[in-house]
């Protein structure tokens, strides 16, 4: 059986341009798309991100800016697509929640779920955050009654009539996924998705009143109402994952999540797709959060930095290797422009460029033959650099990588090449530190993909020659 892998990443809202912080899971998605491509044929593996263009958020960001709401997250989708372009995501399709084919599956999914019994018609009175387009009780609530996520919104109160989903009937079947192993990884997060299981799953409002939101997806079955942005947006990889042959049991499907919206897609979202009777999602990866110097990432506190401004200063894989190396993969972490530039110094222009330049120049001195090379086929010993993969810690594979580097270091340090006046011996030692930068070279694909380029390119024919300086110092 050919084991097919579809991957994605939440839709980012198109009320304003993603940061670095939403940029993080683009990254670490990417890397595990590409070392899937790797080891099961890009034609097995399916790649969606995207924008999640409905709902009120995008919507009153347009009525703020007093243009129309279409105009404006046409804007924000485009400008999207380029930052996640400049970080080289190699994304499969870029979805956008107002794509037609998108309309349609999402109506007819939710058409579905109506006919299976799980949307009836009720009326709703409580609390709303705009910010996290959610409903809320509130205990979720601070002190000063605001959601915890999001203190410079007020939140609404809400009385309206709409229809609701019986999500509180598959409280059961939840728990029994969340139980079992690698629904919902890291392991650390079964525990908080298990409470909100245990204190009582409710029914969900699943539709808006159009008189109060004109903004979204017609609902089916009533058109005085659209669907409710969350059931809109899970629907996203559906949309794709279908028209591609990747929604079926040879199908992996891994959603990669940050902790604020764990819950939608490990509760809501399998709930859904059983109300309807589609396959359920293999693993919901969830990682935390990036704090940029001990402050949370956002416009109010103007402390965003945009994917691209970071690109263009220190290059696409050196963002790319900061972020795989030192990003949230588990816990949230406090990032700084100063540890950038460190890690650029110490592990980019010393580690790997240094080294890189050190044995291109001693084997282009040399005049040996070191021999063609295949890069494309991957032994036993390349596959085991991987193995933390299985757990999605591209950290921990990295990690792997620069100590084999670093090793190398060491080797050409100890052996000092350039003294080696035995021409037999100097061959066995730069045969040695050549195959090596080879095979670190040939497993750098999935996270620095265009350095892997440069380097295959100076090293790949039995003549070596030195190439650019792959990451000059700052
Ligand atoms: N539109 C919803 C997702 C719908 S998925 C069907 C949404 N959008 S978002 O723009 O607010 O967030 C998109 C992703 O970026 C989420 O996974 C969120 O956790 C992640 N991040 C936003 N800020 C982040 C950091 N500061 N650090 C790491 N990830 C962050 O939620």
């Amino acid at each position: 059986m050919i084991k097919k892998t579809l991957i994605t990443t939440a839709i980012d809202y198109a009320n304003d341009v993603i940061h670095i912080g939403h940029a993080y899971e683009k990254i670490l998605a990417d890397a595990f798309a590409r070392y899937q491509r790797l080891i099961n044929g890009k034609e097995n593996v399916g790649f969606v991100t995207g924008t999640d263009e409905h709902g009120t958020t995008n919507e009153k960001a347009a009525k703020k800016l007093g243009i129309e709401t279409q105009k404006h997250v046409d804007n924000i989708s485009d400008q999207n697509k380029k930052e996640i372009d400049a970080l080289d995501i190699s994304y499969n399709r870029f979805i956008r929640t107002t794509d037609e084919d998108h309309k349609k599956v999402a109506a007819d999914f939710f058409k579905k779920s109506f006919d299976n019994g799980d949307i009836y018609k009720g009326s709703y009175e409580g609390l709303y955050c705009e910010g996290c387009e959610s409903y809320k009780t509130l205990t979720e609530l601070n002190e000063n009654g605001q959601c915890t996520l999001h203190t410079t919104r007020e939140i609404q109160k809400y009385q309206e009539e709409n229809y609701f989903f019986r999500w509180a009937k598959y409280s059961d079947i939840l728990k029994t996924l969340v139980l079992s192993e690698r629904f919902v990884l890291p392991d650390g997060k079964k525990k908080e998705m298990l409470s909100f299981i245990e204190n009582g799953i409710q029914d969900i409002p699943v539709t808006r009143p159009k008189y109060k939101l004109p903004w979204g997806i017609t609902c089916p079955i009533d058109d005085s109402q659209v669907i409710y942005v969350w059931f809109d947006a899970l629907i996203n990889y559906f949309t794709y994952g279908s028209e591609n042959n990747l929604w079926d049991n040879e199908t992996e499907i891994v959603h990669f999540v940050g902790k604020d919206i764990a819950r939608w897609h490990v509760l809501l979202w399998p709930a859904m797709l059983a109300s309807v009777g589609y396959k359920l999602p293999t693993t919901i990866y969830v990682h935390g959060f990036i704090n940029l110097e001990g402050e949370k990432i956002s416009k109010s506190k103007g402390n965003v930095i945009k994917p691209s401004e970071l690109v263009n200063k220190y290059g696409v894989d050196a963002v790319r290797y900061y972020f795989l190396r030192y990003g949230p993969i588990v816990e949230d972490v406090d990032i700084s422009v100063k540890h950038l530039e460190d890690v650029y110094n110490g592990e980019l222009a010393n580690g790997l460029g240094n080294t890189v330049a050190r044995i291109a120049k001693l084997a282009q001195n040399s005049g040996i033959d070191f021999g063609d090379f295949d890069f494309a086929t991957f032994s036993g010993d390349d596959l085991k650099m991987f193995d933390q993969f299985h757990d999605f810690r591209v950290d921990l594979v990295i990690q792997n990588i620069w100590k084999k580097l670093s090793l190398l270091d060491k080797h050409i340090n100890e052996n000092e090449p350039w003294k080696i006046k035995d021409q037999d011996k100097l061959k066995e030692v730069l045969t040695y530190e050549v195959g090596e930068i080879r095979n670190i070279t040939k497993i750098l694909g999935p996270f620095l993909p265009s350095t892997q380029k440069k380097i295959e390119a100076v090293f790949n024919k039995s003549f070596i020659k030195v190439g650019e300086n792959l990451f000059p110092r700052l």
